[in-house]
């Protein structure tokens, strides 16, 4: 029998009491199912840290803002993956791809963020950067947070590599990063996502002078 088909059966008086009742039940079942899933900061740090696809180093840096900056960054690996050109599926795991219906997905390590993905316009082929940090620690290549601000809230391309976009393009931005979006978060937030990427690990690349090198620890 239906909820509907029931209240149809009873009384309006029992029928406002099993609603109350149901409401209770129904209250105290998510309760249950959800209480690790509040919106409070300390939740999500541990989401955070529950969903990192690889290990976090967390000595010498701020826990919290590790646990909070890899809840909060959501898909930078999308575009960022290193994961070989003919084989883009290799952003995620064999056995773990979300987009052939394989579960539980899983994303793959050895490519995160290790950046290579090409972008193919009338305009221009603009590739993602390896945004892992190297031997100094710093995300990004030994990128200062300072930079890192100005280029999440401005767009600036402080490498310069696309300089002969035709006008009205500004070939001093970034073209596909999408900054626009970035740029409406709090310090706090960007602050959080510079600290996970401090934390997690250094992917060498092809070897330099590629803007897309490292030099590892
Ligand atoms: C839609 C694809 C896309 C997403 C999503 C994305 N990026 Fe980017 N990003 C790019 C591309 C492509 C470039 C470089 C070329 C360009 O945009 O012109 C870039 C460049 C950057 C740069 C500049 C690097 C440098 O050396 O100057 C930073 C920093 C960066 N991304 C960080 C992030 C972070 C952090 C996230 C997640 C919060 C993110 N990106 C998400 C595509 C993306």
């Amino acid at each position: 029998m239906t909820q509907r088909q029931f209240l149809k059966t009873i009384g309006a008086g029992a029928a406002l009491a099993v609603v109350v009742l149901g409401g209770l039940l129904i209250g105290s079942r998510r309760g249950e199912a959800f209480q690790n899933q509040g919106n409070d900061d300390e939740s999500r740090i541990q989401q955070g840290f529950a969903i990192a696809p690889v290990p976090l180093n967390v000595i010498g840096k701020n826990r919290a803002l590790v646990g909070l900056g890899s809840y909060i960054q959501v898909d930078c690996n999308g575009c960022h993956t290193s994961a070989p050109a003919d084989k883009p599926f290799l952003e995620w795991v064999p056995g773990g791809i979300p987009y052939w219906g394989q579960r539980p997905t899983k994303v793959n390590p050895a490519f995160y963020l290790g950046g290579g993905q090409a972008f193919v316009t009338p305009f221009g082929t603009f590739i993602s950067r390896n945004l892992t940090p190297d031997k100094t620690g710093l995300p990004e290549g030994g990128r200062p947070f300072s930079e890192f601000v100005r280029i999440m809230r401005t767009g600036v391309d402080l490498d310069h590599l696309h300089p002969n976009l035709p006008p009205p393009f500004d070939g001093s931005l970034l073209q596909i990063m999408p900054w626009p979006t970035f740029q409406n978060m709090t310090d706090h937030d960007l602050r959080a996502v510079y600290e996970y990427l401090s934390a997690i690990p250094c992917i060498a690349g092809p070897a330099a002078p590629s803007p897309l090198h490292n030099d590892c620890p």
